[in-house]
């Protein structure tokens, strides 16, 4: 029996395994490979910063649970608007948090596939710092750096603006620096 590439962009490489859940969610609307590949690299930066965040902060509140299962899954409305995973669109944020709710997900944990894009925006309000790790680990991954977005996520440390940007920009080019192997794992993986 041949493993599938779905198969193998969920068990390659060093990136730390999906939550077993998201997984499961992966095989069964048969996602893309390079969409599980990407979605095991956000959540493996996810993990990062939730550890290192979570460690150096022991005061910070944010739910781990939340941030790593949003992250393996906030792309997964790409099943449905596959155009959008070689090309920029928003049509599979709204189609991804409405996939998961109709897979019994609640929405604590489905709306991360509806805020991934825009939570650092202005505009958004009702975002919590999960929301904002999520989008930060989905910018990160590939060495991506939005001032606005870390700016955001600076200000629900509760810490000085100096300080917080201390620990965000150590913490933000030490993941950064893993983005070319992420890349490459990504790119191994076919689009359909
Ligand atoms: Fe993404």
């Amino acid at each position: 029996m041949t493993t599938s590439a779905l198969d193998r962009a969920l068990t390659e490489s060093s990136l730390r395994p999906l939550p077993a859940a998201a997984a499961e969610l992966l095989l069964i609307t048969n996602a893309q490979p390079r969409l599980a590949a990407h979605l095991r690299a956000v959540h493996d930066v996810a993990w990062t910063l939730t550890d290192r965040l979570g460690r150096g902060r022991p005061d910070l509140e944010f739910d781990t649970t939340s941030v790593l299962f949003g992250a393996a899954t906030h792309d997964i409305g790409k099943t449905i608007h596959s155009s959008e995973l070689s090309q920029p669109g928003h049509l599979h944020e709204d189609a991804g948090r409405e996939l998961l709710l109709s897979y019994g997900v609640p929405w604590h944990l489905a709306r991360f596939a509806g805020t991934h894009g825009s939570s650092w925006h202005p505009d958004s309000t009702g975002v919590d710092l999960e929301d904002l790790l999520v989008s930060l680990a989905d910018q990160v991954w590939k060495g991506a750096r939005v001032p606005e977005l870390e700016e955001r996520v600076g200000s629900q440390l509760g810490a000085a603006p100096w300080e917080a940007f201390m620990i965000l920009d150590d913490l933000i080019q030490d993941v950064a620096a893993g983005a070319d192997t992420r890349l490459a794992f990504q790119s191994a993986f076919p689009v359909s």
